[in-house]
């Protein structure tokens, strides 16, 4: 096991579309799998692809932690997993907006709109296919993680750019205001 290097925006690997796995069972999918699980909880994220850590491979990881504002449902909720060449299906036009941040944009956080209910698919490590239907935060982090297979970064996502900010700077600003409810929701990094 071993820690990755995560690049950073600007590194060409980040806007590149990733190649199909073509045996998600083959020995180097599960190290880099391993070292891609061991890399995002160094860095407390929850959620990290591929090409983040320079393979540009069709390859997730992400989890939906319990307790995130708005998620009411068990659909909302995912333990840490593993997804190879995962596709989306939208089960609304429905989109919610929501702050999101990213391993590879350090230090900034912004506000950008997703399809509230999906359906994703894709395969384990073992070969196993893996169907879900997921809603609010986790359709949130499957759909952008699965963006950066496509090279596409959350900033390309957002509507108002105004709405992007130093975390730091909100978080600064939000405990001033006595409520920092935003400011919690922008620390997460995918
Ligand atoms: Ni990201």
């Amino acid at each position: 096991m071993a820690l990755l290097k995560i690049a950073r925006m600007g590194h060409p690997v980040l806007v590149r579309r990733a190649e199909e796995v073509a045996d998600p069972t083959a020995r180097d999918v599960r190290r880099l799998i391993e070292d891609m699980v061991e890399t995002v909880e160094d860095a407390q994220g929850v959620g990290l692809a591929a090409p983040q850590v320079h393979i540009g491979r069709r390859i997730i990881i992400f989890k939906a932690p319990p307790g995130r504002a708005g998620d009411d449902d068990a659909k909302g909720v995912t333990p840490l997993t593993a997804l190879i060449n995962p596709v989306i299906e939208l089960l609304s036009d429905e989109m919610e907006d929501g702050f999101e941040g990213c391993l590879s944009i350090p230090g900034l956080t912004g506000v950008v709109p997703r399809f509230s209910r999906i359906l994703y698919r894709g395969l384990s490590p073992n070969g196993d296919t893996i169907e879900r239907e997921a809603t609010g935060f986790h359709a949130r982090v499957v759909q952008h993680e699965t963006d950066h297979l496509d090279g596409i970064l959350y900033t390309m996502r957002m509507r108002d750019l105004r709405l992007l900010s130093f975390t730091d700077e909100l978080r600064r600003r939000a405990s001033a205001d006595d409520d920092d409810d935003d400011a919690e929701e922008g620390e997460d990094e995918e």
